[in-house]
């Protein structure tokens, strides 16, 4: 996927090795925003440099900068000059959606309680553990999640503000604004979907479809893709065309990752294998796997139900794994997967946007659904 997603910024041809990958460019824009802040963070002092340098880190260190590479192929597509004078602006609007993402993952792992994130500790962790550490008074867990609390924050408020400063015209800023405040509602929505059903142990397979497209689809492709075509000043026909594309796509890209939760190698995807069943997570993998037990299985259903959001062993798991792929969830998952695929690729094809941006977008789309990281 990396080779896709790393389509030269400065080209709009194809990519050569001469062209600096995308996301470098990403990096290099986030980089340049962290430096700004520097001397304000440097003000307040008391280890909050370090607890920044922690959250840069944590931005700078990995992540497939999904978001920004849609945001920018969409703006590509629409009409964007990459050698324009707009081209700057736009590179560093669409990377303040990776402070976005760092807000949500970071949250994200206090909610899940998880413990690895982009291969390493995630931020949570890596503060109770220095609490620990430092033998510091009170909980190392409340501290560990208090920091993680506010790091999160910063990197929305930051998001924001990158934005805000990416050097847009007003009548482009004006354009994205209600785009920009839509993805924020509908992902924090979505979010608040994934706990509720987790509680309410909703099993059907429509409030899973609904939570996947809420807390990833609108965030990570619908409205990065609408918010380049909102940079570019597209008209209402490709926007609808990139949303329903987006959506798909987006849906698609948490049904692969719904997968890699449950069979994926940690050691790829930097996170750890079995802790959706274990927390209790209702995706559409689980709610397909509950359904057809029902039709067919009384006992899987059953065991199905009474693993859930337990303490699961390791080999608890790999007998749950065994047991949603017999009852055939994982085939059903692969064939939604293609169908949204299929669907996706049908409103591209139809849509205005130029050759080039609907060839950089199928085989992105191609990429972030069939990833094992
Ligand atoms: C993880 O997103 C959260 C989901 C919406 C599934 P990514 O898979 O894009 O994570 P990074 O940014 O590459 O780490
Ligand atoms: C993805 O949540 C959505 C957001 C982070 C907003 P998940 O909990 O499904 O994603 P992973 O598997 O932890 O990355
Ligand atoms: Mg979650
Ligand atoms: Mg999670």
């Amino acid at each position: 996927m990396e080779a896709v997603l790393s389509a030269g910024a400065g080209e709009s041809t194809r990519p050569s090795p001469s062209v600096p990958p995308l996301t470098d460019a990403v990096e290099g824009a986030l980089r340049e925003f962290f430096a700004s802040r520097a001397d304000t963070v440097r003000s307040v002092g008391g280890g909050y440099t370090e607890a920044v340098a922690a959250l840069e880190s944590f931005v700078l260190r990995g992540g497939k900068r999904v978001r920004p590479v849609f945001a920018w192929t969409g703006w590509l597509g629409a009409g964007g000059d990459v050698a324009g004078p707009h081209a700057p602006a736009a590179l560093r609007a669409a990377s303040a959606l990776e402070l976005v993402q760092a807000c949500a993952l970071v949250h994200d792992d206090i909610i899940d309680a998880s413990t690895t994130r982009r291969g390493f500790p995630t931020v949570h962790v890596e503060f109770a553990d220095q609490h620990a550490a430092q033998q510091w008074s009170g909980g190392s867990a409340e501290f560990g999640r208090a920091v993680a609390i506010l790091l999160g924050d910063l990197a929305l408020a930051w998001a924001d503000d990158m934005i805000r400063e990416a050097g847009l015209s007003p009548e482009a800023q004006s354009r994205i604004s209600p785009v920009w405040s839509a993805m924020r509602t509908e992902v924090l929505g979505g979010q608040f979907l994934d706990i509720s059903s987790e509680v309410s142990a909703d099993e059907t397979v429509e409030a899973a479809l609904r939570v996947n497209r809420y807390k990833t689809a609108a965030y990570t492709i619908e409205r990065p893709l609408h918010l380049g075509a909102a940079l570019a000043g597209a008209d209402d026909d490709l926007v609808a065309a990139y949303r329903r594309f987006g959506t798909d796509i987006g849906i698609a890209f948490q049904l692969r990752d719904d997968l890699l939760g449950v069979f994926g190698d940690p050691e790829v995807t930097g996170k750890p294998s079995g802790d959706d069943l274990r927390a209790g997570k209702r995706t559409v993998l689980f709610a397909e796997a509950l359904q057809r037990a029902d039709a067919a299985d009384p006992a899987a259903a059953a065991l199905l139900r009474a693993s859930i959001g337990t303490d699961l062993s390791d080999d608890e798991v790999e007998k749950l794994r065994s047991v949603i792929t017999g009852l055939g969830a994982v085939d059903d998952a692969e064939r939604r997967i293609a169908r949204l695929t299929d669907s996706a690729l049908t409103a591209l094809d139809s849509s205005t946007a130029s050759g080039e941006g609907k060839q950089r977008l199928r085989e992105m789309a191609i990429a972030v659904t069939r990833r094992d990281a």
